[in-house]
């Protein structure tokens, strides 16, 4: 059988280690593409030579040639612009900031890559993300099964690891999920969050949850704060978890942004819901039972999410 193959699009933080994950797990071999040539075929050159000390077979290759991506089965997209602290005002932008800049690279990228993939999932990662999704569709032109994003699953891990850490157990036993869009407003649902299936409002206090909640809100913004640069291990670790369920046709259930079409009341728009992900893509969503409380709390976010797919004027 035939190797799977995923192109990763920008070398950066993000991208060069997806790339990494996803040779350290043997899951295809991968094209690392970046604008900046010499060091995308650097990082590959590097992931490569590694292969015989993990003792894995993944060939890796990187430049800035989209020929070499042809029929790629995967194509994860990072390149964008991250958000950065200013050195001068100490301040850093909002993930919504970077909307218009993010919007003209994805855009080009994503033309470039499908020439050479046509049959390609698409998995966008670079923000603001869920506009970033309605880009990658609008210039694709694929079926919106095959244009996904990846943040529900970060926002989902960085939750999860904050109550494993909060309770002293196993990350391995602690189950959740993080609804709506990759912003400020994104919806924790403490409701079906457990741990080994105990209900989690029996192992935390209401002020300790509600802080845990209010700490994944703001993830993103506490790497950055901490770093100066946006996050990349927990990322990129994330987005690997989907190309593994799309490659393996595993249908995970994960949170990601999918364009919906009715569902949980929306239509035409790109937000986080819980997916089946699978050879297909998007195989479907689940349409879970929400209370009044999540519900408001959805709307809340994907109108946090309309205002700014409504900057990108398709
Ligand atoms: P980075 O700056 O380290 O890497 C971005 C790469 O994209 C750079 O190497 C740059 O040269 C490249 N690039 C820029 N324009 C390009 C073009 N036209 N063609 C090819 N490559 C191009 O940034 P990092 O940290 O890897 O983040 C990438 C994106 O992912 C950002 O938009 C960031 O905000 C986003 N992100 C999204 C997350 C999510 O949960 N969805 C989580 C973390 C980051
Ligand atoms: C994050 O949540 C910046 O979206 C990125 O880390």
């Amino acid at each position: 059988m035939a190797r799977s193959k995923v192109t990763v699009i920008g070398g950066g933080n993000v991208g060069a280690t997806c790339a990494h994950w996803i040779a350290a797990a043997e899951l295809a071999d991968v094209v690392l593409i970046d604008i900046l040539e010499g060091p995308a075929k650097g990082k590959a050159l590097d992931l490569l030579e590694s292969m015989p000390v993990v003792r894995k077979d993944v060939n890796i290759v990187g430049g800035g040639d989209y020929a070499a991506t042809a029929n790629s089965d995967v194509i994860v997209v990072t390149a964008g612009v991250p958000r950065k602290k200013d050195p001068v005002t100490g301040q850093f932008p909002s993930r919504d900031d970077l909307v218009k800049t993010n919007q003209k690279i994805v855009g080009d990228v994503v033309k470039a890559a499908v020439q050479h993939s046509p049959n390609a999932i698409i998995l966008v990662v670079a923000n603001p993300l869920d506009a970033m999704c309605h880009v990658a569709l609008h210039e694709s032109g694929f079926p919106s099964q095959r244009v996904i994003g990846m943040a529900g699953a970060l926002d989902t891990a960085r939750y999860k690891a904050f109550i494993a850490q909060e309770v002293g157990l196993s990350v391995k036993d602690v189950h959740g999920l993080v609804l709506g869009g990759h912003g400020d407003e994104m919806v924790p649902l403490p409701r079906h969050t457990s741990v080994a299936g105990i209900p989690i409002r029996e192992l935390i206090s209401e002020e300790r949850l509600q802080a845990i909640i209010e700490r994944t809100r703001k993830g993103g913004g506490e790497i950055v704060g901490l770093i100066g640069v946006s996050a990349w291990y927990a990322p990129a670790a994330s987005a690997v978890e989907m190309v593994e369920s799309i490659l393996k046709d595993q249908k995970r259930v994960i949170p990601s942004a999918v364009l919906l079409n009715g569902e949980f009341g929306y239509n035409g728009l790109y937000i986080g819901v819980p997916a089946v992900i699978g050879a297909n893509g998007v195989e479907k969503v689940i349409e879970m039972e929400l209370n009044d409380e999540e519900k408001a709390m959805l709307e809340k976010s994907a109108n946090a999410v309309r205002a700014v797919v409504g900057v990108l004027g398709y």
